[in-house]
């Protein structure tokens, strides 16, 4: 089953072309990144003008690597949310008018399911069950994944996201957006001793997690110590981010009795978060599994891969319009193959 995906919930147009027999086929990305650096962030109406722009160049590049035609698809898989209205419905419009004048079926897949599912891309996929590991801008959960669309929430942040609290001490810290890879990169050279940042709820005995009192302690941190202690504040930051992500998600494990960890969503390409996750959890006997690193931030391989594993049991949209859903609970949705 040949199936196009097309991802525009946020700051990046994705498009792929996913394969139930051959793969992944083609991908192609177009970040927003440089046009919204300059307001400090992502400007809605800006990035839906920009979904527009791209989407269809970057589907003919895709078609065009690929060495396939649109008359040779079976179905086409669309991010209908969470993310921004005005971004989805660029992405969903397209989709859905393609597919109606191809005469296939479209599908709307939820934007955390995709990320969820990326690590699968892959030639040695982890099996269900395991618990995964969301984080990215928006959501920081564990869940216990089963199978397509059987998704237990084992527990959340009851605040900001990890990638909105890296993103908030880049801010502090007068570094750019988006704050991740600039915090982490600045880290590098920082020491992540010399400063002692809490780690809020690391032994509260749950799955929950809190970062909005970890960006308040930056920014005191960062008042008192000055801009010349901006790496060593970074390097502490991402020292207590990256603990309270690794303790808890160990403890999900040993909790649902897990050996495979998958981790996905854009806080996943953290260098640090992957070595200190890999090692601690080896030792309790746990294999942990990412997405390759340019299917953590969004991507349209995603949204093909996991629109092709609903598409391939017959999930299909009805009707002609194609609403989105800017707000979308993960766990609503339906399983996947009884
Ligand atoms: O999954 P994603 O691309 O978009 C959402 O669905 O939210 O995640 C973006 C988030 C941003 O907050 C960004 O700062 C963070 O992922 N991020 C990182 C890194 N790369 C991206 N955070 C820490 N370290 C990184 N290397
Ligand atoms: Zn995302």
């Amino acid at each position: 089953m040949l199936v196009l995906g097309v991802e525009s919930s946020c700051d990046e147009t994705g498009v792929a072309l996913y394969d139930t027999e051959g793969g992944l086929l083609a991908h192609a990305l177009h970040s927003q990144v440089a046009m919204h650096s300059e307001y400090g962030g992502v400007v809605p109406e800006l990035a839906s003008r920009d979904h527009i722009r791209r989407v269809l160049p970057l589907t003919r590049k895709v078609m065009a690597e690929s060495g396939r035609t649109l008359a040779e698809l079976d179905g086409i898989a669309y991010t209908q949310g969470p993310g921004l209205a005005g971004a989805l419905l660029v992405g969903a419009g397209m989709a859905r008018a393609l597919a109606y004048a191809l005469g296939i079926p479209a599908v709307g897949v939820h934007h955390l399911e995709g990320h969820l599912l990326s690590p699968l891309i892959s030639d040695t996929p982890p099996q269900f069950p395991f618990v995964a590991l969301l984080v990215s801008g928006g959501h920081t959960q564990l869940m216990q994944v089963s199978g397509v669309g059987r998704y237990a929430l084992l527990g959340e942040t009851l605040d900001d996201a990890a990638g909105e609290a890296f993103d908030k001490t880049a801010q502090l810290l007068g570094l750019g957006y988006p704050g991740g890879p600039a915090v982490a990169k600045l880290a590098a050279g920082g020491d992540p001793d010399r400063f002692n940042l809490p780690r809020p709820m690391l032994n509260s005995g749950d799955f929950d997690f809190s970062f909005s009192g970890l960006k308040t302690a930056v920014l005191t941190l960062q008042k008192k110590a000055g801009a010349e202690a901006a790496a060593d504040i970074a390097a502490a930051f991402q020292a207590a981010a990256v603990d309270v992500l690794v303790g808890k998600s160990v403890a999900a494990c040993v909790h649902a009795g897990s050996h495979r960890l998958v981790v996905a969503g854009g806080v996943g390409a953290n260098a640090r978060l992957r070595e200190q996750l890999t090692r601690e959890a080896a030792a309790r006997g746990i294999e942990v599994f990412y997405p390759r690193l340019e299917f953590c931030t969004d991507n349209g391989a995603m949204i093909a891969f996991a629109g092709a594993q609903r598409l391939a049991v017959g999930a299909a949209d009805g009707g002609m319009a194609f609403p989105v859903r800017p707000r979308w609970e993960l766990a609503a949705l339906e399983a996947v193959g009884g």
